[in-house]
């Protein structure tokens, strides 16, 4: 079987009633990125950033997978280690539906990580700034989030998985942040993959990908996943 890296985005947990950030009425419709994931908003603001990470915590720990989540996790259980699956998603919606060994690029809105020592442990429910941190014990509790402006998490592991895969599908996301809005460029030079994107909309440059199912993940994913496994036998 060939190997095949997926990445997903906000709108593979939109019909989880997650919502997603440039949609109509997307989160960065309702914040101000800046104030909220920023180290800069953080450093101004630090009750503020955690109030908002506090209400999406609640609201994840609140959603359920939908079929998008369960079909890539049986896709994984097929594939086993062939499947890289990366996600910008920071809930755990791909884990509680099975996935294994799924790369959060962005974080997790589950962990917590110390300001001050770097340190990182299982996230209460709602957390405050002012939280010791259990190792250095420092009133520097933030969340294990990738800000603006700030390294993505796994990304010699992602460049790995891009330079040798023969298939890259894009779930969900607008292609405008980077560094995931260039995975598909990366494939397709480096690997000379196929790829596709499976989005509710057609994104990104005209062009970047070999192939496009359109409609909603539940209903678009499942299809491709029962199509890709039926043809790999
Ligand atoms: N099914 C499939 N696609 C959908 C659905 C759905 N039900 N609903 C929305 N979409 C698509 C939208 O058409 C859009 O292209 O999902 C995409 C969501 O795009 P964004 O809101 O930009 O989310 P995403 O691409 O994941 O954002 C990337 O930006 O703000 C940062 O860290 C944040 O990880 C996030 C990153």
């Amino acid at each position: 079987m060939e190997r095949v890296v997926i990445l997903t985005g906000a709108g593979v947990s939109a019909e989880s009633g997650l919502g997603t950030f440039r949609d109509r009425d997307g989160l960065w419709t309702k914040y101000d990125l800046n104030e909220v994931a920023t180290p800069e908003g953080f450093a101004r603001d630090p009750s503020k950033v955690h109030e908002f990470y506090n209400a999406r915590r609640a609201n994840a720990a609140g959603a359920e997978p939908n079929a998008a989540h369960h079909a890539l996790a049986r896709l994984g259980q097929a594939l086993g280690d062939r499947l890289f699956l990366v996600t910008q998603n920071v809930d755990d919606l791909h884990e509680r539906a099975g996935s294994l060994g799924v790369v959060h690029m962005h974080g997790r809105l589950d962990r917590a990580r110390c300001a001050a020592c770097g340190e990182t442990w299982a996230a209460p429910m709602a957390m405050h700034h002012a939280d010791p941190c259990p190792c250095c014990g420092r009133p520097a509790t933030r969340p294990d989030i990738v800000w603006f402006g700030e390294d993505v998490q796994w990304m010699e592991e992602i460049e790995t998985a891009l330079a040798s895969c023969q298939l890259f599908v894009s779930i969900g996301t607008s292609g405008t942040v980077w560094p995931a809005s260039g995975f598909v460029a990366r494939a397709s030079f480096y690997a000379r993959a196929r790829t596709m994107e499976i989005n509710l909309e057609p994104t990104g440059v005209p062009g970047a990908f070999t192939d496009r199912r359109l409609g909603p993940a539940s209903e678009a994913v499942p299809a491709w996943v029962e199509e890709y496994l039926s043809r790999a036998g």
